[in-house]
């Protein structure tokens, strides 16, 4: 915990990726973008934990586990390192990566559960459900198919119509037929567990009013509540891969309980590992002054802005402060598809082009908007090339050979531009509250704004013509000198984006990773080191192996 009064404390999670699969660009959306945000608040001196783990329970993973000859602990284990070695390649600085398969989160689980139990929140009820009698398990929503009892469209799973919208209950569905074994399901009964959230419609709302949702997602979310809140399931018959609840033989927790309550998990897990246990009660006690903010897309929202914060509620936890949600990932203005090529797996991408393009590409989209974000793959290639490239790397290119070359690698005393300088400096607190807020292609469009200031500044002074004149020495010193301070100052506003990329800049300018405040100071009569090309264009040809290798999957 931080103990300077000015210092925020901050803990950001993501939502836990499932652990039966590899990571896609989707996944990585969400990531960069909290990534973003995370570095932002480190470098302003932030005190900000950011943490995620493997989403590592339930029917999907049990019957992949299976389907893989694998014990769910064994598929777990090698998804988590797969997703890890992913995060890695694309800079996501997780300060801990955990999974909700552990020691922490049954713990965690087992108190939330017991405490909802001793203030009346759980009911027992008994419910009919399809039951698969060949594989004996009971069906979820997502494994039965049928006929929609609204409209009459087949193949339609057990929760609602994708032809009509209309939703319903598996058992309501015409023909039903498990998607395990293809055979005709019966209906059959069991007991289950509720937790009573329409009686929580008042406090859900009142948590609402005050954390940080965005606005169209909130007017969904009172749509939910006023509407036909149900009292929810969080009980799993055997078989299932998860947590036995304590006291009900042959029941389990739901994934979706205890996925959330990972986040806790992982931060305990965290903690422990850093032996500073007595931190926990800072964050997640009831009167915590720490900021808690999920990061999630708008399929998960139900869980994160109502269960979730209801479950926090009722078990003497603090709630979430704020929920960021974002939309979804299409590419090329589609839902991305196997077969144009366009559902990318985050090692394809990694393997043919660097993370740096994709990380400034989505930032240079992102916004606080629950809109989709599209990633045209031509749009793509082009926005990288001239912004990051064309003029943003250009701005030392162009001028570093000229201090390299002639001045023994030494800035000037003096600069040529103070002014220009101090307009780039002055801009900073605007990108900043874009970050803050964010507001990321505002952020960027600012810094591009500067680039093009800073190239306008050396296609004026021309540093090359004047250099012809033994006279212009000094001026070109400075004038370079000049270049390469809007150089440094727009790679530190860059950092959080492409972290890498500033780095190989700090390390050519010979300084020290510098925080947002750092900006402020001019660098003079310093050493740089020896400019060497630090990014090349994306060619269309690389665009073209990533769509043909995602095509083979
Ligand atoms: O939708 C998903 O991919 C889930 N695995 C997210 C879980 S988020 C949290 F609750 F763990
Ligand atoms: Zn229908």
């Amino acid at each position: 915990m931080s103990k300077e009064n000015s210092k925020r404390d901050i803990l950001v999670t993501n939502a836990l990726p499932y652990a039966n699969g590899p990571l896609h660009i989707g996944h990585l959306l969400e990531h960069i973008q909290s990534d973003i945000w995370v570095r932002y608040q480190r470098l302003i001196g932030n005190n900000c934990t950011y943490i995620c783990g493997e989403d590592a329970h339930g029917t999907a993973i049990m019957l992949k586990a299976e389907e893989n000859k694998l014990s769910p602990e064994e598929l777990i284990e090698q998804v988590k390192i797969s997703h890890m070695e992913d995060f890695l390649a694309f800079n996501i600085s997780h300060d801990n990566y955990h999974t909700t398969h552990s020691e922490e989160n049954r713990f965690f689980s087992e108190i939330i559960f017991t405490r909802l139990k001793e203030k009346g929140f759980i009911e027992e009820r008994e419910i009919e459900q399809l039951f698969d009698t060949e594989r004996q398990i009971f069906l979820s929503d997502r494994y039965v198919k049928g006929t929609c009892p609204s409209c009459g469209a087949e193949d339609q799973y057990g929760d609602n119509c994708e032809i009509c919208s209309s939703t319903y209950s598996a058992t309501d569905l015409i023909d039903p037929i498990s998607v395990i074994t293809e055979t005709k399901p019966e209906i059959k009964k069991s007991s289950h567990l509720f937790f009573k959230l329409s009686d929580l419609k008042s406090e859900i709302k009142d948590w609402l009013d005050n954390a940080l949702v965005p606005r169209q997602a909130l007017n969904k979310l009172s749509e939910w509540i006023d509407g036909d809140l149900k009292d929810w399931n969080i009980s799993r018959d055997e078989p299932y891969f998860g947590f036995k609840i304590p006291g009900y033989p042959g029941k389990y927790f739901y994934v979706w309980l205890d996925a959330p309550i990972g986040y806790l998990a992982s931060h305990k897990n965290y903690l422990d590992k850093l032996d500073k246990a007595e931190d926990f009660d800072l964050y997640w006690g009831i009167d915590s002054k720490a900021e808690l903010y999920h990061f999630i897309g708008k399929d998960i929202m139900y869980f994160h802005a109502l269960f979730f914060p209801a479950m926090l509620l009722k078990s003497d936890f603090r709630q979430p402060s704020g929920v960021f949600i974002h939309g979804f990932l299409t590419v090329d203005g589609q839902k991305m598809s196997k077969s144009r090529g366009t559902f990318i797996l985050a090692s394809t991408y990694r393997e043919i082009l660097d993370p740096v393009y994709l990380r400034y590409y989505f930032a240079a989209k992102l916004g606080t908007g629950v809109d989709d974000i599209d990633l045209n793959l031509e749009d793509f290639c082009q926005r990288a090339n001239s912004d990051l490239v064309g003029k943003f790397i250009n701005i030392g290119s162009r001028t570093a050979k000229f201090i390299n070359e002639n001045f023994k690698n030494k800035l000037s005393k003096t600069v040529h531009n103070e002014a220009l300088i101090n307009e780039f400096i002055d801009r900073s607190s605007v990108i900043s509250e874009a970050y803050e807020n964010r507001e990321f292609n505002k952020a960027i469009r600012e810094i591009m704004f500067l680039a093009d200031k800073a190239n306008r500044y050396i296609d004026k002074m021309e540093p090359w013509v004047l250099f012809k004149d033994k006279k212009n020495k000094d001026l070109v010193q400075s004038v370079c000198t000049t270049s390469l301070n809007l150089f440094r100052l727009m790679a530190i506003m860059l950092s959080p984006v492409i972290p890498t990329l500033s780095e190989k800049i700090y390390l050519f300018l010979n300084i020290k990773f510098p925080q947002w405040n750092d900006m402020n100071k001019i660098l003079l009569n310093h050493e740089i080191g020896v400019y060497k090309p630090l990014l090349t264009r994306i060619e269309m040809d690389k665009i073209e192996k990533i769509r043909e290798k995602s095509k083979e999957l």
